[in-house]
């Protein structure tokens, strides 16, 4: 059976939170917040995107998730326990992966070599998690002894993507995983990112294709200006009027048809 390209239909979210933004303020510079408040939660299972206009504060919210941003007020959870400002590394072994847009990949290093940090935590682990990899990335597998520093732009996303999968992280946090790509490459990613979180990873994607990105998403969230805007279903979102006023224009009639429901 052929992909498609619109998400399965989830029933209302349950349970206890994968992670979950509360509030949060947060920023690079002191007495500047880029986030005023900023809510997020991603339930078992899903698929979450965020989208916005540029300058909007979505690379800070996964950075602010991922403890790279100090965040001043608010809180961030993880299975409902406190991950505040905690250390990247202690996040990692935890189960949080975090792809950033660029300079993602080690480039002097091999592909396999850049997945095998990946896992410098749990080295028993190599055999098993490297062959998932190279399942999942056979051009990795192809390459495998290759200088990760010869990639394009969409196998250096890949191998940034498998080298936060190889700690089998429970939340994969994305940010704006088919920027720069040809819209071939784009959807393979994007497929390739459903297959991810069908395997149970609760995903947490930052897009610019924000068409795309609703169509694929469970729900999705609007940020403007620091804060959460608008959430909802990609449908919901997509004919909301002042979504459509703030950010997608024209875009929502095209999407009609596809939108997950
Ligand atoms: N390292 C930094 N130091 C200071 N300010 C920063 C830094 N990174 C981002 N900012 C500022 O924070 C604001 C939000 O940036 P952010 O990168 O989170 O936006 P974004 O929504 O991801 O935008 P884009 O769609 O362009 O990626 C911007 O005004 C930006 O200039
Ligand atoms: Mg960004």
């Amino acid at each position: 059976m052929t992909e498609t390209a619109s998400a399965p239909a989830q029933e209302t979210p349950k349970g206890t939170p994968v992670v979950e933004a509360r509030n949060i303020v947060a920023g690079y510079l002191p007495g500047i917040n880029i986030l005023n408040g900023c809510s997020l939660t991603a339930y078992p299972g899903e698929m979450i995107g965020i989208i916005g206009p540029n300058g909007a504060g979505k690379s800070t919210l996964l950075k602010a998730m991922f403890g790279l941003v100090r965040v001043h007020e608010g809180e961030v959870l993880l299975h409902g326990e406190d991950i505040t400002n905690a250390k990247t590394n202690r996040l990692v072994e935890m189960g949080v992966g975090f792809v950033p847009q660029n300079n993602n990949v080690f480039p002097s290093l091999t592909i396999e070599e850049n997945l095998r940090m990946g896992l410098f935590l749990r080295p028993k682990k190599i055999g098993s998690r490297l062959a998932a990899m190279w399942d999942l990335f056979p051009v990795l597998h192809e390459r495998r002894t290759q200088r990760a520093g010869g990639l394009s732009g969409g196998e250096r996303q890949s191998l940034a993507m498998a080298r936060a999968l190889m700690m089998e992280p429970s939340v994969l946090l994305l940010d704006e995983p088919s920027a720069g790509l040809s819209p071939v490459r784009q959807d393979e990613t994007f497929l390739r990112t459903r297959r991810i979180n069908q395997t149970g990873v609760c995903v947490v994607m930052v897009e610019q294709n924000a068409r795309r990105c609703l169509q694929i998403c469970h729900r999705g969230y609007v940020l403007d200006q620091g804060r959460d805007a608008y959430t909802g279903s990609g449908r919901e979102l997509a004919n909301d009027p002042k979504v459509i006023e703030l950010y997608l224009g024209t875009l929502a009639t095209d999407l009609d048809d596809e939108a997950p429901a």
